[in-house]
């Protein structure tokens, strides 16, 4: 018999790349706000739910009885959150309290999404043993729901990756996506220098779901690329991997943007604990883009 794996927000990003990690020899039961994108597979079965409805959630997990449960769904709009803080709370902060305690209730593992927002991200790359300080309401938000499922008692993993970036349906904001468009387009594009982080590949984050959930590496885990770079090579490291011209990349300071919420300008991930202990390859940022392209099938 299969093993079964819940995830949540399971149409979103790193859902489905969760699903492309899974589908092959589990049974998958997925949670998101807007129906199903994978159409009629019989192994993967969507519901739609609010996750902010304790009671049919409880009910949910407890009908499925999954072997493992990992938490992808998040409130993501980082400027936003500064005026929904009562959303982003309820979504990233009380919804994984909720999750982890029905996991400790019921024995099931739960993989937990969080993020290098929970940094102040003046001097990064950080560890994670480094002390958190977030800043702003969608860092806040999060930095409560790693908390809470850490305090739960159940078995958790809390997983923080920095910039995803990777290959989906139908997504709502996917930066490579955009990117790959107004450069085909030939539009040009402003794209900060001064944000420094070591991106997070979505296909490779969902196999190192998977490594851990395997090993049992409950703990807090950092998953990035090898070499902490500004968002304005990322994009010109996307261009070159793409065959598209970097002239119409503009370099811009974060001020420029004129955002609502802070932005770590110093921040990345060390991931020499995940390397050591899971024997996980970090890649770097040229050799995952590489993956993406063939993922992506772009000759
Ligand atoms: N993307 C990044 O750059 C990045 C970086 C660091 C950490 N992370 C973390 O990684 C995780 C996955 O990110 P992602 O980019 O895959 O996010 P995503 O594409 O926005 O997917 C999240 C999914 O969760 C759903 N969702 C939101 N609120 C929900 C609710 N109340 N009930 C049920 N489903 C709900 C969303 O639906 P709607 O779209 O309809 O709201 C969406 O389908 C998140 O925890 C995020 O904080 C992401």
């Amino acid at each position: 018999m299969n093993k079964s794996v819940m995830i949540t927000g399971i149409n979103g990003l790193l859902g489905q790349n969760i699903v492309q990690e899974f589908a092959s020899d589990h049974d998958i039961y997925g949670l998101d706000l807007t129906p199903s994108i994978f159409g009629s597979v019989n192994n993967i079965h969507v519901n739609q739910l609010d996750l902010n409805d304790t009671v049919a959630l409880e009910e949910y997990i407890r009908l499925v009885k999954p072997d493992s449960i990992i938490n992808t769904a998040a409130y993501t709009n980082v400027d936003r959150a500064e005026e929904d803080q009562d959303i982003a709370f309820a979504v990233n902060g009380q919804v994984p309290a909720s999750i982890a305690a029905i996991c400790k209730e019921n024995e099931i593992p739960l993989v937990h999404l969080s993020t290098d927002y929970v940094f102040s991200g003046n001097s990064g790359p950080y560890r994670e043993t480094d002390i958190c300080d977030a800043r702003g309401k969608y860092s806040e938000s999060k930095l409560s729901g790693e908390k809470a499922v850490l305090e739960s008692g159940a078995e958790v993993a809390v997983i923080r990756p920095n910039v995803m970036y990777g290959h989906g349906e139908q997504l709502k904001s996917s930066f490579v996506a955009w990117l790959l468009g107004e450069l085909r387009n030939k539009r040009s594009v402003r794209i900060v220098d001064d944000q420094y982080n070591n991106p997070t590949y979505a296909r490779r984050l969902a196999s190192v779901i998977r490594s851990v959930i395997d090993q049992k590496a409950w703990g807090i885990w950092h998953f990035g690329s090898k070499e902490v770079v500004s968002r304005y090579t990322f994009a010109l490291k996307i261009a070159d991997t793409f065959g598209l011209s970097s002239a119409l990349i503009n370099a811009i300071s974060t001020v420029d943007l004129n955002q609502k919420a802070p932005r770590p300008l110093r921040s990345g991930l060390i991931c020499e604990k995940l390397n050591k202990e899971l024997n996980i390859p970090i890649m770097s940022i040229d050799e995952e883009l590489a993956l993406l392209k063939e993922e992506m099938n772009v000759s």
